[in-house]
Parts: structure tokens; C-alpha cells; sequence
């Protein structure tokens, strides 16, 4: 299950990424509710690229020893940091475990990595989009833009030729 911010996207997801079910996080004022409707057994495992609010109602739906990966937090850099912890009775409630995820820990797999991606990817059993601006001298539009949701894919900048 996932959510974006526009209903193409969520149509993407649940059409062509093959997810059970997605929202619509800037129409959906109800995360909560939301999630009871789509996750009705709980959830077990969050990949959390978000933060906020939609983090705020998984973590009030964990199953007993749910799993959370903290991979980004979005929705919270230009924020000011709330003070101290937040949230931390829930990891009692159910045993979860939340543990942060950095991608450059994985470096010295990185090699192995390609392999794999790109074996599934000539099987099509990878499916990706990427959005590209052209130009080092665009990056910052993109990076606004990708904070305001313009890209479909990845968000990547070419800075020249291959
Ligand atoms: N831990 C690591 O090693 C690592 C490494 C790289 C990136 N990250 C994190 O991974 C996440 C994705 O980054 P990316 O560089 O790959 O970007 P991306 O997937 O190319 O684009 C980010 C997407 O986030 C959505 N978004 C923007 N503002 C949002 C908000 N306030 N709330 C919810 N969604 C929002 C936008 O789509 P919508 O239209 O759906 O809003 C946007 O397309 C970020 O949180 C980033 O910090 C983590």
C-alpha cells in the first residue's frame, strides 16, 4: 500500500506498480481512516519516506512487532524539529522496531546490486520512471520542483553526455 500526492499517481501505483491499494495524501484529510480502510489486518512492515502525519497514523496502526525502515522524511525538511522523541509509547504498545535505512551503507553491495537490477529489469520484472532535467544549472529547479511533486519517476539531473 502506498500514497502520493496526485491521483495519476496513485493510479500508477495501484495499475502499473502493482500495490493492493494507494491514497491520495493531499485529497485525503483522514490518514487514520484512511489506512483502516486499506489496511483493515494492521501493518506489519512501513518503508517510511514521509514523515509527518502519514507516518503519525501507521505508527498508531502497527501490528504487534511491526517493522519500520526510516528511509526519508519529506514532508518534514522544511519544518522546524519538533523538540524530543515523539511517539515512542507506541514501540511499547506493540514491540515494533523502527531503524533507520542509509543507502551508502550498502556501497561495498552496490556492484551486486547492478547485476541483479538490471537481470531483473531484462526479465521486466523491474518496472521504473525516471524524470530528468537537463542542465546542472536546472538542479535546483528540479529539486524544488521534486519537493512540490512535479516528477513522476526518480528525479535525476543530467549534467552531460554519456
Ligand atoms: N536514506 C537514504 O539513504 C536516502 C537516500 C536518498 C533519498 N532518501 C529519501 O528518500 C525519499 C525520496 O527521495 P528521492 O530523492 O528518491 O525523491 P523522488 O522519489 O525522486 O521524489 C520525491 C517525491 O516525494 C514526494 N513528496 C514531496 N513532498 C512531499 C511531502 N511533503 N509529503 C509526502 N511526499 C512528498 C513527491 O511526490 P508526490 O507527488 O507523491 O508528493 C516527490 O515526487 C526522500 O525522503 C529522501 O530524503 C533517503
Amino acid at each position: 500500500m502506498g500514497s502520493r500526492g496526485t491521483d495519476a499517481k496513485v493510479e500508477y501505483l495501484v495499475n502499473e506498480l502493482g500495490f493492493d491499494a494507494a491514497f491520495n495524501y493531499k485529497t485525503t484529510t483522514d490518514y487514520g481512516a484512511k489506512l483502516k480502510e486499506l489496511c483493515p489486518n494492521g501493518v506489519d512492515v512501513y518503508f517510511d519516506n514521509v514523515g509527518g502525519p502519514i507516518t503519525d497514523a501507521v505508527l498508531f496502526n502497527m501490528n504487534v512487532h511491526a517493522r519500520v525502515s526510516v528511509c526519508g522524511q519529506i514532508s518534514q525538511y522544511n519544518e522546524k524539529p519538533e523538540p524530543g522523541p515523539r511517539l515512542l509509547g507506541l514501540l511499547i504498545i506493540y514491540r515494533a522496531k523502527l531503524e533507520g535505512f542509509l543507502v551508502s551503507d550498502y556501497a561495498p553491495r552496490f556492484a551486486e546490486g547492478l547485476r541483479q537490477l538490471g537481470a531483473w529489469f531484462k526479465q521486466g520484472k523491474l518496472k521504473y520512471k525516471e524524470t530528468t532535467e537537463e542542465g546542472l544549472e536546472n538542479a535546483p529547479r528540479a529539486l524544488i520542483g521534486m519537493l512540490q511533486g512535479k516528477n513522476l519517476g526518480k528525479q535525476l539531473v543530467k549534467v552531460s553526455a554519456l
